[in-house]
């Protein structure tokens, strides 16, 4: 979730590549850096951490320059530093680029590209676009009048991955260079000018014309006007749309919250998080994760540990390891695990889950493990975090910045990452047939595409909300991994609505909270896994006798629930290990709407922070 800003025109582009950049700070980044056309060179500034580092960084004598590029990095391969920070140039020096989004294949690419006598300044996947330009920029005849635009073709037609890629060359100074591969990439249209963003509010302040570039296309942009083509050289029109947002509504793409955004931002952020790990039929490839020559053979045990809805993600998880991979998985709260002396030995895999990694609790957690001798492996969303920094592997979940306090997207990357670590797991040991795993591969490649059915038919939950907001006590039960779900559906209502919810095992009914359902107290039951449906059926129906209504969270093509429930919120029809990432869909929508209807700060909860570091 990178920030891109590009400028052509008459102005000097550096003001407005950091007032563009300042703009999309709000999307998180950890480095910055500006590359502008300074004469017949371009000079390259960048810097890890905040802008101001970059601007100070920029000392007293900034490069001039009327074309140029701007980046703020979010890290999803190397470290945030300095050397790693874009834009990155090639050999030369006369080329340069900005990337937002991942190359699958980079490794291949780079080795290749080394032995071609490349020389690497650092850890990026990016940089190895430079370096494909520059090789086949170097091939095409000089005087081609679209050579720059022909390398960059080349060089793409050669990478694969999701990405918007700007492109900046001394040799090619009177217009820049952009591609779109499924991450946004926006023109802005000015008076003699032209600009360039990932996203619209950097735009704004200096036009409301923009045109969007399509999925696959090149975009050469000049100061006069742009030329769109596809990757195979054929034009394309696309139509230039007044913006009528304003920069608030703008930073939230348009949503009304980022909760909302960040909702609809589950099919593509699921989409990254498995993009590149899924690539063999019947094996998982998890970058970052290298359990040393036996480990898995003398696992005998994995402690799941994290807190709030990264806990119920590893509720999930352990479900799925201990089914998938046949360990026995312990899963604490980080805040408890400290003080039980737990048994944690060298034959142990502490799993640290954490969106932040910044969670106090859960780096205590992680450090009490370790001492005991376990290794670590994390589950996070952020490079560069103190978890991933402390941990022995990490699995990073590629969700981008969540900067709700309610955590949506970052929940249902975390139960796809905790998915493909049992399937990993289970192949390792023998415990999980090819066949089975081929299919739950299959299955994880095709979650987003499901997850976007979810969120197409959201009237259903909106109406619920409407009827709805005005309770003051809600339930929320299942089992197995539908109890795992009911916990985090319980969470986002409370947390963002202030409605008390409470979650439980569908079991627990009749032990006691029974006495507290009645007409006024809606239940809202998960019933996705089949082995246990008669038994959760048992258990609506003894909350309907005592009057409350119903909410069932079913599959589209279960014809029986909806003779027990009131309502039947739909979810496609999944393998149910997978199910989690597609139930937790309609409860967090139900929350959002609760939430909105009550009027409360969506985005900032009372009483609440997005990221715990304090214990
Ligand atoms: C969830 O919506 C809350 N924001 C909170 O429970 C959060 O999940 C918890 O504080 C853990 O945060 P982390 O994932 O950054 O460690």
């Amino acid at each position: 979730m990178c920030g891109i800003m590009g400028y052509v025109g008459p102005r000097p582009a550096l003001p407005v590549l950091l007032d563009g950049l300042r703009r999309l700070e709000y999307r998180g980044y950890d480095s910055a850096g500006v590359a502008l056309l300074d004469g017949d060179r371009i000079a390259v500034r960048k810097a890890a951490g905040k802008l101001g580092v970059l601007e100070a960084a920029l000392g007293a004598n900034p490069p001039a320059g009327c074309v140029g590029i701007g980046h703020t990095r979010w890290a999803t391969h190397g470290i945030p530093t300095d050397a790693n920070a874009h834009p990155h140039g090639d050999c030369t020096g006369r080329h340069v680029v900005i990337h937002n989004g991942i190359i699958e294949n980079y490794l291949p690419l780079k080795e290749r590209l080394e032995a071609e006598g490349h020389r690497f300044r650092s850890d990026t996947d990016t940089e190895v676009l430079a370096h494909l330009i520059e090789a086949a920029h170097a091939r095409l005849p000089a005087g081609r009048p679209d050579r720059l635009e022909a390398a960059v073709r080349e060089a793409l037609h050669q990478a694969s991955g999701a990405y918007a890629v700007v492109v900046l060359s001394a040799d090619h100074p009177e217009h820049i260079i952009a591609v779109r591969m499924v991450s946004p990439l926006i023109i802005g249209v000015g008076d003699g000018e032209m600009l360039l963003a990932s996203d619209i509010p950097a735009l704004l302040p200096y036009t409301r014309d923009v045109i969007v570039i399509g999925d696959g296309e090149l975009a050469v942009i000049a100061s006069d006007g742009v030329a769109i083509s596809d990757l195979e050289g054929r034009v394309v029109t696309r139509p230039v749309q007044r913006i009528t947002w304003d920069a608030t509504m703008a930073e939230k793409g348009g949503y009304a919250h980022f909760m909302l955004k960040e909702i609809y931002e589950q099919p593509r952020a699921l989409h990254e998080t498995v993009m590149g790990r899924l690539d063999r039929e019947d094996r998982v490839e998890l970058d970052g994760v290298a359990l040393p020559e036996g480990f898995v053979e003398r696992l005998d045990k994995i402690w799941v540990v994290a807190c709030g809805t990264a806990f119920h993600a590893g509720l999930a998880g352990r479900w799925t390891i201990e089914h998938l991979a046949r360990v026995p998985v312990e899963a604490d709260l980080a805040s408890e695990l400290r003080y039980r002396d737990p048994l944690i030995e060298g034959t142990t895999l502490a799993v640290a889950i954490s969106q932040s990694g910044e969670t106090a609790d859960t780096l205590a957690a992680s450090r009490e493990a370790r001492a005991r001798g376990s290794r670590l492996l994390a589950v996070t969303n952020v490079v560069g975090s103190t978890l991933a920094r402390e941990a022995d592997d990490v699995l990073f979940v590629r969700a981008g910045p969540e900067i709700a306090v309610a955590s949506t997207k970052a929940y249902t990357t975390m139960l796809a990452a905790l998915q493909m670590l049992a399937v990993d797991l289970g192949v390792q040991r023998g415990t999980l047939s090819r066949g089975r795993a081929s299919a739950l591969i299959a299955g994880l490649r095709h979650l987003p595409v499901l997850a976007q059915e979810v969120l197409s038919n959201t009237a259903p939950v909106e109406a619920l909300a409407q009827r709805l907001c005005r309770a003051e006590h809600a339930f929320f039960i299942g089992r197995g991994l539908d109890y795992a779900v009911a916990m985090e559906g319980s969470l986002k209502l409370k947390e963002i609505s202030y409605l008390h919810s409470e979650a439980l095992a569908a079991g627990e009914l009749k032990h006691g909270t029974l006495a507290l359902v009645t007409p006024e107290t809606p239940v809202f039951a998960l019933v996705t896994q089949r082995a246990v449906f008669e038994k959760t059926v048992s258990n609506i129906q003894e909350v309907r006798a005592r009057g409350a209504e119903v909410i069932a969270v079913a599959y589209d093509d279960d014809r029986e629930i909806g003779r027990y429930a009131d309502t039947v919120l739909r979810i496609p029809s999944v393998d149910e290990i997978l199910a989690p990432a597609l139930a937790i869909i309609p409860l967090q929508l139900f929350a959002y709407h609760v939430a909105v209807l009550r009027g409360h700060d969506v985005d900032q909860p009372r009483n609440l922070a997005k990221s715990v570091t304090v214990e």
